[in-house]
């Protein structure tokens, strides 16, 4: 085993676990939202930077090993800092629509902002608005909402081994799109519901379920409903 010290806790890790993973053992919560405990770390949002003592940058505790002797600070001024940062940044590419929004009071983004206290973006908007796509009678897609956590990339590939989602195009104007913007069913979906139950925010969503009910007047039960396996079924 390893040992490391988390916001001044020991901690036994094994060597082949991550900080991320080394401090929920202890119950040190750190922030996440492209990590998924069934999926590779992509490292993508960089909202669970921790501090590392002797390291210059930040480190993403969803992708970093633990060391022997590390000695890691997850609420540091810069680590909080860097968090708020991040989510100005994440913000400036989202529609301010929360109050209409049926993802409200389960998105993952929005109990981040309200949590850091960050109430505005320094940041102007830069990519095109593409329209939402509700040609699909299951899933519905607004990618103006995508926070390019990949969550829905790599559980179809890794987790489902459909490969309906890839990132298009590069840089500023990256997107997650299906392969050669075909359609969802064209693509290989069979629509398991994998893809929604993982977006953090409102870029995917169970359509069947849109504006029926708000998620705190909903429960989650163990069943397969008529199109998918996610168990998202309305009270
Ligand atoms: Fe670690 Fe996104 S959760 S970088």
């Amino acid at each position: 085993m390893t040992t490391v010290i988390i916001d001044g806790k020991r901690v036994e890790a094994d060597p082949s676990q991550t900080i991320l993973e080394a401090a929920r053992r202890v119950g040190i919560r750190i922030p996440t939202l492209c990590h998924d405990p069934r999926l590779k770390p992509s490292g993508a949002c960089r909202i669970c930077v921790v501090e590392v003592e002797g390291k210059d940058n930040l480190a993403a505790s969803c992708a970093t090993p633990v060391s022997e002797g590390m000695k890691v600070s997850t609420r540091s001024e810069a680590v909080l800092r860097s968090r708020r940062l991040n989510l100005e940044l994440l913000w400036s590419n989202h529609p301010n629509d929360c109050l209409t929004c049926d993802k409200a009071g389960e998105c993952s983004l929005q109990n981040l902002m309200y949590e850091y206290d960050v109430k505005t973006s320094r940041f102007v908007k830069q990519n095109p608005v593409p329209a939402p796509d509700e040609s699909n009678p299951a899933i519905y897609r607004d990618m103006n909402k995508c926070i390019m956590c990949g969550k829905c990339v790599r559980i179809c590939d890794e987790v489902q081994g459909q490969h309906v989602w890839t990132f298009s195009d590069r840089g500023i104007k990256t997107r997650v799109s299906t392969a050669f913007e075909k359609s969802m069913q064209d693509g290989g979906c069979v629509f398991c519901g994998h893809c929604v139950s993982v977006c953090p925010v409102g870029a995917l969503m169970d359509k069947p379920v849109m504006k029926k009910a708000r998620s705190w007047e909903t429960r989650k039960v163990r069943t397969v409903c008529s199109y998918c396996g996610v168990g998202c079924s309305l009270v």
